[in-house]
């Protein structure tokens, strides 16, 4: 049995003393001598009875260990021409002020508090702080607009509002502070304060609710870490279901910790010192594990960058990080590498820099394309690894282990399950499905340390969302199938989750928005290919009776109304209008195919369907735009 097939097999045996052994590697204020109970629901709470604090984990831990001078946090910041170095005692005192900070603004354990903040080193001590007190921080996306900014801030009741006076893009500076404004506005619920860092860009007016972050780090006297529940929720991050209002995972501490620190050894390799870069955004659960906990938990040093894979300056900036750090495990998604491809498709720049660090690239967020990992392999001399997991987990599900044993890559896999987690396909009846067949993947109760405890404030949705499909596994919305080897191959989602430059969002969402406008008698929402964002929204409309306005006008309309509601990121470009749409007799729209026919792909049309001219009306349309030949995405 090979090493990995050993220690598999006893973390989901044996999972108590399995993740006994694995708590031992956290610096705990009272051990646990439970591992695993399970709330009135069935659902798996991890080591019950233990207490700590994760911002002494990730910080005070190690400088207590001598590693005060080491770098805990390397930012780079090529669209404000910044660099900073901080160090782990730098870092922890910084995060303790600004935590006296947070809490002479009455911010006390089990206080929420929402950070909106782009790539700098305090969107890090924002969260470290909350996590130093026990609060349970929020961070939101910074490309998301007030009213998702404010269905957050409904949802989780901050005391206070943690933000910067502005983003930096590549061509432009983006206000941040009037978005804070307006979301605010906006809720029902109103935070006591909100926190500005003010950035040279773009200053920001600040009025009564409002607190400069540095006078007020620099008049705060340091606060202590306050041991917590190892059940006690560290965080809450919303992430896009199947409507419009985003579930707000919830993320104990104890579980997480132990999670992320055995992810970091098993699974990326990395050894206290070692530096881990993670091109991500602190919005966005990769982020919260692999920028922030993940490396600080096991002592690495972390790569904080506030820039693109290409465009700042260009498409040589990941190689020269890679370089200049000396970093040894480099993690980004495939969308990123796939903007690199098409700047610089023969891998030029990456000769100018000694890459020699880096030891494996990890890819997750979509789908790794066979096209990308055939062009990353051939480029570097290191394993090109696809894992996969997503918000709900907090850390992967599935992956090829290069700190316990690395094994050969297929291109498409995303190789095998993670200690910790028993993965399944199911079929329709609920039965495992054969090698090769595809179905729903779903992974046996109860979930490892590290997954989600439930949905803020909402248990019911937790159940109905991922308990109630198939009773005594979750549901992860991915379809996939198992090959002879256990390897697993993820395909796409069950649900209406796309992933647009590996960024999740929700097309019912969209649909609710597009649906809002006075114009629209009907509409769908699918996500359609793209070559270099793997997936975009593209509406359908049926306008209503009477209307007389343009179909440009109307696309712009709802082209701006989705920006304006969602945010940018949506990506909401496109528009087509029809007269009908096709449906099932049952009036459910035949998303599916319409999709199919985007692709264009080959599709079947089921004998449900209603109104079979439909088909012609948005074969049409789509021909309009160039969709539904095989090389649209090209064309686009
Ligand atoms: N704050 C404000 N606006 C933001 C933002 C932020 N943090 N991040 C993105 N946006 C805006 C962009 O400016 C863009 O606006 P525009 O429509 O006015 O141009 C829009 O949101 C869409 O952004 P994005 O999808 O990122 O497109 P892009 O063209 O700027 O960049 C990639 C494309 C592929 C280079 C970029 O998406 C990328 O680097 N992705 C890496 C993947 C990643 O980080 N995934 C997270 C999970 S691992
Ligand atoms: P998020 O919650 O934003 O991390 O998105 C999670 C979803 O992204 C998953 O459910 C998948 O649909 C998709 N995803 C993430 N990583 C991968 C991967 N390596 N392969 C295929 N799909 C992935």
């Amino acid at each position: 049995m090979s090493l990995y097939s050993r220690e598999y097999r006893r973390s989901i045996d044996q999972p108590e003393v399995f993740w006994a052994e694995q708590a031992k590697r956290l610096p705990w204020t009272t051990m646990p001598r439970t591992m695993l109970s399970y709330d009135d629901q069935g659902h798996a709470r991890w080591y019950p009875d233990g207490e700590l604090n994760l911002c002494h984990a990730a910080l005070d831990h190690h400088v207590e260990q001598g590693r005060g001078d080491q770098a805990a946090v390397l930012w780079d910041s090529p669209v404000t021409g910044s660099r900073r170095r901080l160090s782990y005692v730098e870092l922890r005192d910084r995060v303790a002020r600004f935590a006296g900070a947070l809490k002479g603004l009455g911010v006390e354990k089990g206080d929420r508090v929402i950070i909106y903040m782009p790539m700098v080193p305090e969107a890090l001590i924002a969260m470290l702080a909350c996590a130093r007190l026990g609060a349970v921080h929020s961070v939101v996306f910074g490309g998301f607009a007030p009213h998702e900014l404010a269905v957050r801030i409904e949802d989780a009741e901050p005391r206070v509002v943690v933000a910067a006076s502005c983003g930096v893009e590549v061509d432009r500076v983006l206000p941040y502070k009037p978005i804070v404004d307006a979301a605010i506005e906006q809720s029902a619920y109103k935070p006591d304060a909100c926190i500005v860092l003010q950035r040279e860009q773009c200053r920001a007016e600040l009025e009564a609710r409002d607190h400069d972050w540095a006078s007020l780090e620099a008049g705060a006297a340091p606060a202590a870490c306050v041991p917590v529940k190892a059940t006690d929720p560290l965080y809450v991050l919303y992430t896009s279901g199947t409507t419009g209002k985003p579930k707000g995972v919830v993320r104990d501490t104890g579980g997480y910790g132990v999670a992320l620190h055995y992810s970091m050894e098993a699974i990326y390799d990395m050894a206290p010192g070692e530096v881990f870069f993670s091109a991500s955004d602190v919005g966005w659960v990769v982020g919260h594990s692999y920028i922030v906990y993940g490396p600080l938990l096991r002592g690495c040093t972390t790569v904080v960058y506030e820039g693109k894979p290409v465009r700042t300056p260009d498409a040589g900036a990941f190689w020269r990080l890679i370089a200049e750090y000396r970093v040894k495990a480099f993690f980004t998604a495939p969308t990123a590498f796939r903007a690199i491809k098409k700047e610089d498709p023969d891998g030029t720049l990456l000769r100018e820099y000694d890459v020699s660090s880096l030891k494996a690239l990890f890819l997750a967020g979509e789908r790794l394309d066979p096209p990308t990992f055939h062009w990353l392999e051939d480029l570097l001399e290191v394993p090109v690894i696809d894992h996969w997991w997503q918000t709900e987990t907090g850390w992967p599900i599935a992956a090829n282990l290069q700190g316990l044993e690395p094994m050969p890559v297929k291109a498409g896999s995303a190789t095998v399950s993670v200690p910790g987690f028993d993965v399944r396909i199911l079929d329709r009846e609920g039965h495992d499905a054969p090698a090769l067949e595809q179905g729903s993947v779903v992974i046996k109760q109860p979930l490892p340390p590290g997954c989600l405890t439930g949905i803020w404030r909402d248990p019911r949705r937790f159940h109905a969302a991922y308990m109630a499909a198939y009773p005594g596994y979750y549901l992860t919305g991915d379809a996939g199938y198992l090959d002879e080897d256990g390897y697993l191959f993820i395909m796409g989602r069950t649900d209406d989750v796309i992933n647009v430059a590996g960024h999740r969002l929700s097309t019912g969402e969209m649909e609710e928005v597009v649906g809002g406008h006075p114009a629209v008698a009907e509409c769908a929402v699918i996500g359609i290919h793209d070559a270099l964002k793997g997936q975009v929204p593209v509406g359908l409309v049926i306008p209503k009776d009477g209307f007389d306005g343009s179909e440009v006008d109307l696309e712009r309309e709802l082209i701006a109304r989705v920006r304006d509601i969602i945010g940018p990121v949506a990506c909401f470009k496109q528009v087509l209008v029809v007269d009908r749409l096709p449906k099932t007799r049952s009036g459910k729209i035949l998303r599916k195919l319409l999709r199919h026919m985007a692709d264009g792909q080959e599709y079947g049309v089921p004998s449900t369907i209603d109104d079979p001219a439909s088909l012609s009306d948005v074969h049409e349309a789509m021909k309009a735009r160039s969709l539904g030949s095989a090389d649209q995405a090209r064309q686009r």
